[in-house]
């Protein structure tokens, strides 16, 4: 079919909205009409070319939500008419990583950057010229239409709002995992969260709800600071600079048991910086991204042994999609997760390059892409 797409054509230009063909669903795959695709800050690492994909155009876009319109042969989980999640982490089930608990680790995120389907390592979606298009994360939510493996895919309940439920495929469940699953933050903890956008205020609510005794935000934007009291951090700061010394006073000189670092742009150098506000035998939490290339960083070794510290990485904050997912929007249900308020300001995908200026520009914690029947 014809539909259109937020398509990147070379690095460090804007997304331009493009006609593309999309196939019919093949084998184990499902056609979704698209409600509602979340701006996440590694789309953006798609045009710095931070996250490099195979090959251009990119359609981009990993966090979204719709509904089922057509599914492939061999499709026995889904029906036409349900309500789903796109989640950027695909978990087929059946590979080590997913027997083994570790299903955001699934042998299918191999293939994230690849551009080719899953099902049949052909492509899925054309431009109108007939080039391939390689669809950020096997999804590509920045279209009104998808077609995807249903290892991508999770059910939800009817009731939850599509806006609320597209945070669901990636910053929410990264972010509340990333403290609650890959830091595994306990009560009575000090936590820190370094970089209070999307992925970070959805972190600062996994400590808060793991019952941190103190969580710390630090970002450089007053409003994010603002906000992220409003979401339950004890104290805010600008930089780890400023907050190291109140760290240091608040928990007798012992810092924080776990750091969850959730910056839009991570550079190497900064790492030393993020342990320092570290406790012994604590926790640095590494979610934020940079450039993949990047392999230099700077550590202090001694402390890191002598302390006894742990840096640890996170992808999709340790979660398993086709559990966490319905739980997260289960928490929010019952008005234990704030996911509402994190939405900052909706779109229309002509917007695209606008919503991520204003991420760019502090002034959102996660602008949405609300699809409508104009886009269908
Ligand atoms: N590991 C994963 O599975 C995964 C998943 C999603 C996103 N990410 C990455 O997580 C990061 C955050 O994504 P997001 O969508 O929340 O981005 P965002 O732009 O919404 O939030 C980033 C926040 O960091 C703040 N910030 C920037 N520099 C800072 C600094 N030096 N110290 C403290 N705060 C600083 C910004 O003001 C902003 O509030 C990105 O790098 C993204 O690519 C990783
Ligand atoms: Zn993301
Ligand atoms: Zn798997």
């Amino acid at each position: 079919m014809k539909t259109k797409g937020a398509l990147l054509r070379e690095n460090n230009t804007p997304w331009v909205i493009e006609e593309i063909e999309i196939g019919d669903p093949k084998a184990h795959e499902v056609k979704i009409r698209m409600e509602a695709a979340g701006m996440c800050h590694s789309d953006h690492h798609l045009v710095t070319g931070g996250i490099p994909m195979a090959g251009f155009p990119i359609l981009g876009g990993h966090e979204g939500a719709g509904v089922i319109e057509q599914v492939g042969e061999g499709v026995t989980d889904f029906e036409v008419g349900d309500h789903v999640v796109l989640s950027f982490i695909p978990s087929c089930g059946k590979c080590p990583s997913c027997k083994s608990g570790l299903a955001n680790l699934c042998d299918f995120g191999a293939m994230l950057l690849q551009g080719e389907a899953v099902s049949d390592n052909t492509f899925r979606i054309h431009t109108a010229a007939g080039e391939n298009v390689y669809p950020m994360t096997l999804l590509g939510t920045f279209a009104p239409y998808m077609v995807v493996h249903e290892a991508s895919v999770v059910k939800i309940d009817k009731d939850i709002p599509f806006e609320v439920a597209a945070l669901c495929g990636c910053g929410v469940p990264t972010g509340y995992g990333s403290s609650v699953r890959s830091g595994d933050v306990r009560p009575g903890e000090d936590v820190a969260i370094v970089g209070v956008g999307g992925v970070g205020t959805a972190a600062l609510q996994g400590a808060v709800i793991s019952g941190a005794r103190n969580v710390f935000a630090i970002d450089p934007v007053p409003w994010k600071r603002e906000q992220a009291l409003k979401f339950g951090a004890t104290a805010a700061f600008a930089s780890v600079e400023e907050a190291a010394m109140k760290i240091a006073e608040v928990t007798y000189g012992h810092m924080c048991h776990k750091v969850i670092v959730t910056v839009g742009e991570v550079h190497g150098k900064d790492v030393d910086t993020w342990m320092g506000i570290t406790a012994k035998a604590g926790t640095c939490v590494l979610t934020g991204m940079g450039n993949m290339l990047d392999s230099e960083v700077t550590l202090n070794l001694a402390m890191l042994t002598l302390l006894q510290k742990n840096l640890q990485g996170s992808i999709f904050g340790g979660a398993n999609p086709k559990l966490d997912i319905p739980l997260l929007l289960s928490m929010y249900r019952a008005g234990k997760l704030n996911i509402e308020d994190m939405i900052t300001r909706q779109y229309r995908l002509e917007q695209i390059n606008e919503g991520y200026q204003d991420m760019l520009d502090g002034r959102n914690i996660r602008g949405v892409i609300r699809y409508t029947e104009e886009d269908w």
